[in-house]
């Protein structure tokens, strides 16, 4: 296999971790012979090792057998290797003491504690690196990754549900908008963002999980509260989980405050006030709208007060699905 597809598979195959190895990027590392694949390692789950650790352990089984030592081989891995020591030290270290003479690299780590420095270990213990094979497909698999390393703050989606005749809920009673497939899409969007973040209304009338409940194993984001009232700390919402609470009402500083952290997305589920607020302070990356058939009519209360809100908030429609009755729109930044 040449170089090249042996990025593209394992680019494919990182794909499968991407629900578990969160708030990480995924990664796939191959070690090959002459083009013949000896092992293969990934990012499996976040917390454990790193793709590179894996490649190498596996490869380990075939020394003698398959090839003499390290220095036959070369590793292929999707993202630069770490240069920063955790469980296993640094991955970029651990190729160099294998004895690797060749790495072959898609994407340069954005992240401020890598970026260049795993290639300049590995430069420093004379092994020949080549980067940027892929790059852009690594970048896209890595979305939020990248999005936040580039742009010093977490990726933010709101979603909301809505009537037909635009409006949120009812004061003073539970009602449910939207249909269970649209309710079943929200889980996977839920299992794909780091971070569930919720107002203290939503929190004291529904008393909701905001758990991401899906078939498939999922590191679970973490929960963010922004209250400055008294809540249960009961509620279903605490329930198993890490929970930020947020006293303060700045949301500029609230989402500052996760610059420096791993997390890099979150997932706004609130009712208008703070969805409201979240689109008008612009720090909101896109918007995720289902709408149903169903009408709430005039004791229902306005996700929006004025007629274009979200275009006047600066989006524009980027794709729109049916989910049987229901339609499912997405909204991104003019940009
Ligand atoms: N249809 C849907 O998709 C959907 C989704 C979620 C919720 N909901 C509905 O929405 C209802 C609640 O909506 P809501 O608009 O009253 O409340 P909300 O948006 O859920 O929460 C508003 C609360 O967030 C806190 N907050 C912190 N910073 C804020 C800021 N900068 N701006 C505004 N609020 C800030 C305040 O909490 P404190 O006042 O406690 O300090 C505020 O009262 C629920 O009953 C639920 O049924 C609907």
């Amino acid at each position: 296999m040449s170089y090249e597809e042996l990025m593209l598979r394992a680019i494919t195959k990182a794909e499968k971790f991407k629900y578990a190895a969160k708030p990480n990027p995924v990664v796939g590392a191959i070690i090959a012979k002459d083009g013949e694949i000896i092992s293969e390692g990934y990012h499996e789950i976040y917390g454990e090792n790193h793709a590179e650790i894996n490649a190498i352990e596996a490869a380990k089984n075939h020394i003698g057998k398959k090839f003499k030592d390290f220095s036959d081989l070369t590793i292929i891995s999707t993202l630069e290797p770490c240069s920063h020591v955790g469980k296993t030290g640094s991955c970029a270290s651990f190729i160099a003491k294998s004895g690797f003479k060749r790495v072959i690299i898609g994407a340069i780590d954005p992240n401020p504690k890598v970026a260049g420095r795993g290639i300049k270990i590995l430069n420093d213990n004379n092994i020949q690196v080549e980067y940027g094979l892929f790059q852009d497909l690594v970048e896209k698999q890595n979305k939020f990754f990248f999005y936040k390393h580039k742009n010093h703050k977490p990726y933010i989606t709101v979603k909301i549900a809505s009537s037909f005749d635009g409006k949120s809920h009812f004061d003073n009673e539970t009602v449910l908008i939207t249909n269970e497939s649209s309710r079943n899409d929200v889980q996977t969007i839920r299992a794909n963002h780091d971070a569930i973040l919720t107002g203290g209304n939503t929190l004291r009338n529904d008393d909701p999980r905001m758990d991401a409940r899906v078939n498939f194993y999922v590191n679970q984001p973490k929960k963010i509260l922004l209250t400055s009232k008294a809540y249960n700390s009961k509620s279903s919402f605490f329930k198993d989980a890490d929970v930020d609470i947020f006293k303060i009402k700045d949301l500029n500083k609230i989402i500052d405050s996760y610059r420096d952290t791993e997390i890099c997305s979150i997932l706004v589920e609130a009712g208008p006030k703070l969805a409201n607020a979240f689109l008008k302070a612009g720090i909101v990356d896109e918007l995720i709208i289902y709408t149903s058939e169903k009408k709430l009519g005039e004791k229902g209360i306005n996700w929006f007060i004025e007629d274009n809100a979200i275009e006047n908030y600066g989006f524009k429609l980027e794709s729109s699905y049916k989910i049987e009755d229901d339609l499912k729109e997405i909204f991104k930044k003019n940009e």
